[in-house]
């Protein structure tokens, strides 16, 4: 299959192209730019917020399946610019989305778990009510709208607390601060299910194959808060002095409201039974090997 991959150069999309290459799909591999410093595969400009770029690049290449995992994927700068949000999220999506359905090309979104508000309390599936906190979790749910209207083939695969061994994330986060810092204030009143981009890109590989067209939950399985997440990441990686503590959210300088709860069910691959992701202990073991 011809894949074209947005958000290529990012923390999921570096993965998930090696990943589609390793399964001998011919990859297109686009996005904006390329952090400094970093070395990234062969790729081709398209910023999704110009209809005329994502048409041209998508004409060109004429992939069988679009993976969108471009975004803007800082949650309190798009509290801070909205409308950036949407330009990115919402309208870039929205640019894909019509071409995708102009030209019966299969669409894939990825999309996040701040879709929701977090006070269902138990895990969420697919068929719950949308509620986002934050203009993060309204911009992307505005691009799932238009995936859903304008592309027949399409999958909305949603999921939570990304990490990878080739972006900023979290445990990565906490490594580098542990090199300096002897205790560390990490949130214990916020709870979701950690995933490890391999995780996910696989999980994304393998829906490409299905006719089953839809809305999916894609994580690892299990759930934390940031604090378990946080002491687990230093244990497995063998450091011993850094302390962390609670804290609860309400202190965290932050100027996003975020779901306290928004722990993912896999209800579709459920349904399915094709939910067979590991656990976020095991994903995380696995970047920490990755890691080095
Ligand atoms: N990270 C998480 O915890 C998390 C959780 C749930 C869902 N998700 C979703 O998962 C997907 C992948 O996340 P990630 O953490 O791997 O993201 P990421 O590392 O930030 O990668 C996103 C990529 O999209 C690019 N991009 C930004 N604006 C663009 C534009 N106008 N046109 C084309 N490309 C553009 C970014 O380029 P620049 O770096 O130059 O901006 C970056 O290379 C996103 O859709 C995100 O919403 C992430």
């Amino acid at each position: 299959m011809r894949v074209l991959v947005t958000g290529a150069n990012g923390m999921l999309g570096i993965d998930l192209c090696a990943m589609l290459e390793r399964a001998n799909h011919q990859v297109i591999r686009t996005d904006v730019s390329v952090k400094e410093g970093m070395t990234v595969p062969a790729w081709e400009p398209m910023d999704i917020t110009s209809a005329h770029s994502v048409a041209q690049t998508v004409l060109k290449f004429q992939p069988d399946a679009v993976i969108h995992g471009a975004a803007y994927t800082d949650v309190d700068g798009c509290t801070r610019d909205p409308d950036l949000a949407y330009r990115i999220n919402a309208l870039g999506t929205w640019n894909l989305a019509s071409i995708c359905g102009t030209h019966n090309i299969t669409l894939a979104y990825v999309s996040t778990d701040f879709v929701f508000d977090g006070a269902k309390g138990t895990p969420y599936t697919e068929f719950d009510t949308t509620n986002p906190l934050n203009p993060y979790g309204a911009s992307k749910l505005a691009g799932e709208g238009f995936v859903a209207k304008l592309c027949r083939k399409h999958f909305i695969a949603r999921t939570s607390w990304l990490f990878g061994v080739n972006g900023k994330s979290f445990p990565g986060t906490m490594l580098n601060l542990a090199k300096s810092k002897p205790e560390l204030n990490i949130v214990c009143d916020q709870v979701g299910s950690p995933t490890h981009t391999v995780d996910l890109a696989r999980k994304l590989i393998e829906l490409l194959d299905s006719p089953l067209y839809g809305t999916y939950h894609i994580s690892n399985t299990g759930h934390c808060s940031w604090f378990d997440l946080a002491k687990y990441t230093l244990e497995l990686a063998g450091v011993t002095s850094t302390e962390v503590k609670p804290m609860p959210a309400a202190q965290w300088p932050s100027p996003t409201v975020r779901p306290a709860y928004s722990v993912l069910r896999h209800y579709s691959l459920e349904l399915q039974g094709r939910d067979d992701l590991p656990t976020w202990q095991e994903g995380l073991q696995e970047y920490i090997r990755l890691r080095g």
